[in-house]
């Protein structure tokens, strides 16, 4: 077992080219907030890193659209998410930006030390080149027919209709989103980086973690590595970016995913600057008795998990990340973030309306830690109405409130204690175990909740005391409870503290406590407020949000995300050019009648078939059809359909399906359900 000695903690580097929302939030910004936070009461040294990603063709692209230099772009988005993140109570130690000379300089010298030693290599490679805008294009920025399947609006890596990759030059009929035109196939010359070399390395990297890595992240990174590792690209002809620091390499950059993970070093490198030590970054990176922690969401875990540790390894003296927990994704409302959808809740806007609390207590609760989870208006309401206000605010709320109209505002001397006293003074300790032991595993939801059952707990020591009783029959009992109950705040709000910053402020204002009082996570079991201890003034923790509020919200959300979709170009449909001809007697071979339905149930693990039982008239069959997706089978019962009678049985999912249904299908793939247009017989032949 290593004795750390201190922690280094980044968080991913937000692109500057569009506003953090609360997936980016959920994924990475709060677990690692949180986990900073704790380390902190735990008296640990700790540094916590983050800045903007300000390169790569999207920003680039931004800044095209909207006819202003990138640099406008980034500032603008830069400065946005900064103070997304100081709104939201997440403390950095610094928030850098990759456009910053230092970084600048720090990602040519790891490739300038590269070169050197002879790690990277260089080769030629065939790309598209769209003269007219006088670039190269990035795989995202053309589109084609897939080579494979015949989709035909298929990108320059991979085919979302098949899902197959190939390289950008095998596309057919190639067109660049930029401007339209047909690109040139033209060479380039790359500098790439051997990731293949380090196959074996990183696979006994990842296997030394298969004992405390997530399982998300390691089935990830086990199924690159048994695919097999290949040299990389780090190298782009592009306007933007950290410019190739050798000679006659003019108009080349490094790529992006490169160069920002070095982001990182360079953000702790200002950092150090900053204080006046600006050797200090090296503590944080090239000291074994330094953990690094970084968090990401799932889409970085390629890049965090495999690429940056190779390059560590490759630039030799750096430790590498112990542990990357990264998140699943976050959805909005049942669907998928999209900006081009208008579906999605910026930081910023959401904290024009509601406090960072509430918010980050949703988010923790409903964190993607194992699966994708859901964020919802309701939940959010539910949550903050009854779970912070009714059961967290309601105790603080209810028995300071006591203290002050009983006590004269001051924490009670205890008279003899009970039982239920030393039961209950045994949970503080308890809580706090089991509060620290989760969130060390970076299991913040399990954290939270053992915190918020240590609320209920409290709750129930006050009512079940019922001191409004005891205070005439037995004063000393009464004054007993209340002196509890002010350890049990002062407990709640610092094992509460990672999670809801603000209020542990409030709960300490409420206490009488100034804010640099000692307040730290093994206080939680051994220190108490002494009888005597004055009270502050009492303040709200928690304001309910009422119906019509999150009403009006929702409805808005759903009409802006309505309007986006009226708005956005209609793509003019694509259909396949006309089959081959066939005489009469091979249409008049199938046999078509006329179904109706019997019955419709969903085909266990699948999303995309339904088992249907149809009515022929002559006999009833069983089929399979994919239209799981576009039908729900409750609606399918009794509907009249098209169907294929002398199709050969075939087995699907293990399922006999003794036939076909007909259905159009659109240019989007959503099958529609053919039916005779009147009245007509079960069993009625078609021709
Ligand atoms: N900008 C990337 C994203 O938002 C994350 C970069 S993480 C870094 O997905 F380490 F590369 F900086
Ligand atoms: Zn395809």
């Amino acid at each position: 077992m290593t004795l750390w000695n201190r922690t280094l903690v980044t968080a991913a580097l937000p692109y500057a080219n569009g506003a953090v929302h609360l997936g980016h939030l959920a994924g990475a910004y709060l677990p690692a907030d949180i986990y900073v936070r704790y380390l902190r009461l735990r008296g640990r040294d700790v540094a916590f890193i983050c800045g903007s990603d300000e390169h790569g063709v999207s920003i680039l692209i931004s800044a095209s659209k909207e006819q202003v230099p990138p640099q406008t772009i980034i500032d603008r988005f830069h400065a946005a998410n900064a103070r997304a993140f100081e709104r939201v109570g997440i403390r950095f130690d610094n928030y850098s930006r990759t456009s910053l000379p230092l970084h600048h300089r720090t990602a040519q010298e790891w490739f300038l030390d590269f070169h050197e030693k002879g790690v990277l290599r260089r080769y030629v490679e065939q790309q598209l080149f769209d003269e007219k805008a006088a670039m190269f294009l990035p795989d995202r920025f053309v589109t084609g027919t897939c080579p494979h399947c015949g989709f035909d609006r298929a990108y320059g890596d991979q085919c979302e209709n098949c899902s197959k990759y190939y390289a950008q030059t095998e596309l057919l009929q190639p067109k660049s989103l930029l401007t339209g035109e047909t690109p040139v196939v033209r060479e380039a010359v790359h500098w790439y980086f051997p990731l293949g070399d380090f196959q074996q390395r990183l696979e006994e990297y990842v296997e030394s973690h298969a004992g405390d890595w997530k399982d998300n992240v390691l089935q990830q990174v086990r199924s690159w590595l048994k695919a097999g590792l290949s040299d990389r690209p780090i190298s782009r002809d592009l306007a933007w970016g950290v410019p190739v620091p050798l000679d006659g390499e003019a108009g080349k950059v490094l790529y992006v995913w490169f160069e920002a993970v070095l982001g990182y070093i360079s953000s702790t490198r200002e950092w150090a600057e900053a204080q006046g030590a600006p050797e200090r970054w090296k503590d944080y990176w090239c000291s074994p008795d330094t953990r690094y922690i970084a968090f990401i969401g799932k889409d970085n875990i390629v890049f965090h998990c495999l690429m940056f540790p190779a390059m560590l390894m490759a630039k030799g003296g750096y430790i590498l990340p112990d542990n990357v927990p990264a998140n699943e994704f976050l959805n909005l409302q049942g669907q998928k973030f999209s900006k081009s959808r208008n579906w999605s809740i910026e930081l910023n806007e959401f904290l024009d309306r509601f406090p960072a609390d509430p918010l980050r207590y949703t988010l923790t609760l409903n964190m993607p830690e194992t699966r994708d989870s859901d964020f919802t208006w309701k939940d959010f309401q539910a949550r903050n109405n009854n779970e912070l206000a009714d059961i967290l605010g309601n105790f603080v709320n209810r028995s300071m409130h006591f203290a002050h109209k009983n006590f004269g505002g001051i924490v009670p001397a205890p008279a003899i204690e009970t039982d239920e006293d030393h039961a209950f003074l045994a949970d503080f300790g308890r809580a706090a175990d089991a509060v620290a032991d989760a969130i060390e595993r970076f299991r913040f939801r399990d954290g939270l909740q053992a915190a918020m059952s240590f609320a209920r707990t409290c709750n129930k020591y006050f009512n079940d005391a019922a001191p409004w009783k005891t205070l005439k029959s037995d004063p000393g009992r009464a004054a007993t409870t209340i002196h509890h109950c002010a350890q049990a705040v002062r407990a709640l709000g610092i094992l509460l503290d990672p999670v809801l910053p603000e209020t542990a402020v409030k709960i300490r204002g409420i206490l009488g406590l100034p804010a640099d009082a000692l307040w730290t996570w093994d206080s939680i079991a051994t220190e108490r407020l002494p009888a005597g201890h004055a009270l502050g003034p009492l303040a709200l923790l928690f304001q309910k949000i009422e119906d019509d509020v999150i009403d009006t919200i929702i409805t808005g959300m759903e009409t802006a995300a309505a309007e986006a979709d009226a708005a956005r170009p209609v793509e003019p449909p694509s259909y396949p050019p006309i089959k081959e001809q066939i005489t009469y007697e091979t249409f008049s071979s199938l046999d078509l009648r006329v179904g109706t339905v019997l019955s419709a149930e969903r085909v266990p693990k699948s999303d995309k078939l339904l088992k249907l039982v149809i009515d022929i008239g002559i006999e009833q069959r069983q089929v399979v059809a994919g239209i799981g997706k576009a039908y729900d089978p409750a609606d399918l019962v009794g509907r009249q359909v098209v169907f294929v009678a002398n199709l050969k049985p075939a087995k699907l999912f293990g399922i006999e399906s003794q036939g076909m249904v007909l259905a159009a299908s659109e240019s989007d793939g959503r099958p529609v359900l053919l039916a005779p247009a009147g009245d007509i017989g079960t069993g009625s032949i078609i021709k």
